[in-house]
């Protein structure tokens, strides 16, 4: 059963009159004609949690939201895909774009919203012109705009384009480059619900998370609690690359197994190979070894491990791959685009690629290995966002697992 990809290579994403024909708008007919607080009483039971990485719970997102008194409320589409390893978000917004529009209508209209964005990442020209057409699409048929469909309701989207830059995906840096500031992020809290997009309540969510919305709302809350295991509820997206037969975007209710993510959906490893490693849940995480195939795909089972889920990357490597030199491009990627607006971060990736990239070329010094767990942990405790506190977990990972290859 899909209930994520279902009209993935089933409707014409360039038509709205496909879209309708296979069911779209339904929900967000059937949302207007229930009560806001009754919308968010169903996102709460579905127990869903942001799809984007750090699995805050939706729902609550949702009533914080709708909760405070503002003149004006917003929604953001975070579709600025970046992380290592994932692309899960292209797939649905190139393959079934007016369902983002659906679905963003109903947030807009459950917490009290009459503007949204897409923020989506510059590398990804078909996802904007796919919905930017589905926007246009949408407010030529009364889908968007003024009095939408005579409910009384008006919301309407801009898409806004990133530039390449990585941390335009952390949801507070993303806002101040729509506010047109440079893209550096914020303390927190205060949280987007409270102080977002020009200072006022914001629900921010990932596109996967949009696209949960739909069938919650179709089938109920409860039915939607019912799919994967408790704790992480409903249907994951993973995004499969490297040595396996079949790379590609699979959903799967939580709680499989990476064996069976592998070997049954990706074909298992290419050429007859053994498997070495896995990189679960993006760059800022640490390696998954073979010896952990048969742990669950689920929250609290991947956080007992050590590892993450994150955005739901997953990118295999074959046992010739030199894990140094991948972990070698972990760190460069993070010095990068570190954005540099703290010292422990921007220091610290500089540092920490400094010594990877030493011990990668087979010169690793005395000391090396101890410097960079003091390095990772100033970086931990110290910087301002996800990025320099989580840029360290592959190298942590590497001293562990494959120090012996240096
Ligand atoms: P976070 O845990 O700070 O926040 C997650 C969400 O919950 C945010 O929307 C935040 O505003 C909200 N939130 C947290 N506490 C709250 C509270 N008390 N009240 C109201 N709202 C609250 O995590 P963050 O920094 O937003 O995201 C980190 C994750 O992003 C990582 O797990 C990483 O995997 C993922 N990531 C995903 C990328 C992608 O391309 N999908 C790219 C880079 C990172
Ligand atoms: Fe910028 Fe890194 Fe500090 Fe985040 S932790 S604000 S990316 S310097």
């Amino acid at each position: 059963m899909q209930i994520l990809l279902n009209n993935c290579g089933a409707v014409d994403p360039g038509s709205l009159e496909d879209y309708l024909a296979h069911g779209g708008f339904e929900v967000f007919q059937k949302a207007l004609a229930m009560s806001r607080p009754a919308i968010i009483e169903e996102v709460k039971a579905s127990k869903i949690q942001g799809r984007g990485g750090a699995g805050f719970p939706t729902g609550i997102k949702w009533e914080a939201v709708y909760k405070e008194q503002a003149d004006q409320k917003y929604v953001i589409c975070n579709a600025d895909e970046s992380e290592i390893g994932t692309f899960k978000d292209r797939k649905l917004m190139e393959e079934d774009p007016f369902r983002l529009i659906e679905t963003m209508l109903i947030a807009g209209y459950a917490v009290g919203a009459t503007k949204g964005f897409v923020y989506i990442r510059g590398e990804y020209p078909l996802s904007i012109a796919r919905i930017t057409h589905a926007i246009k699409k949408s407010q030529a048929q009364g889908f968007l705009g003024e009095n939408i469909l005579g409910s009384g309701f008006s919301f309407d989207i801009e898409v806004r384009r990133g530039a390449g830059a990585y941390i335009c995906g952390e949801e507070t840096a993303l806002m101040e480059s729509i506010e047109g500031k440079r893209g550096e992020p914020r303390n927190k809290p205060p949280f987007p619900v409270t102080h977002g997009l020009f200072g006022k309540p914001t629900v921010i969510n990932n596109v996967e998370t949009f696209y949960n919305i739909l069938p919650i709302l179709r089938h109920g809350g409860a039915w939607y609690a019912s799919l994967g295991v408790p704790g992480s509820t409903g249907h994951k997206l993973f995004s499969i690359s490297g040595h396996v037969n079949r790379p590609g975007v699979y959903e799967v209710p939580f709680g499989v197994t990476l064996r069976t993510l592998l070997e049954d959906y990706a074909g298992g490893i290419k050429n007859g190979k053994q498997l070495q490693a896995v990189m679960v849940g993006g760059a800022a995480a640490s390696y998954v070894t073979p010896d952990q195939l048969d742990v669950p795909l689920d929250y609290a089972s991947y956080r007992n491990i050590g590892c993450t889920l994150g955005s739901g990357a997953i990118i295999v490597f074959d046992e010739t791959v030199d894990m140094w030199e991948v972990t070698r491009r972990f760190a460069k990627f993070f010095k990068h685009e570190s954005c540099g607006k703290c010292v422990p971060c921007r220091i610290g990736c500089d540092r920490q690629y400094t010594l990877v990239e030493r011990i990668a070329r087979g010169e690793r010094q005395e000391g090396d290995y101890e410097l960079l767990l003091e390095i990772s942990q100033v970086m931990k405790d110290a910087s301002i966002c996800g990025l320099g506190q989580t840029a360290s977990s592959p190298v942590l990972s590497a001293i562990k697992l494959f120090a012996d290859q240096r």
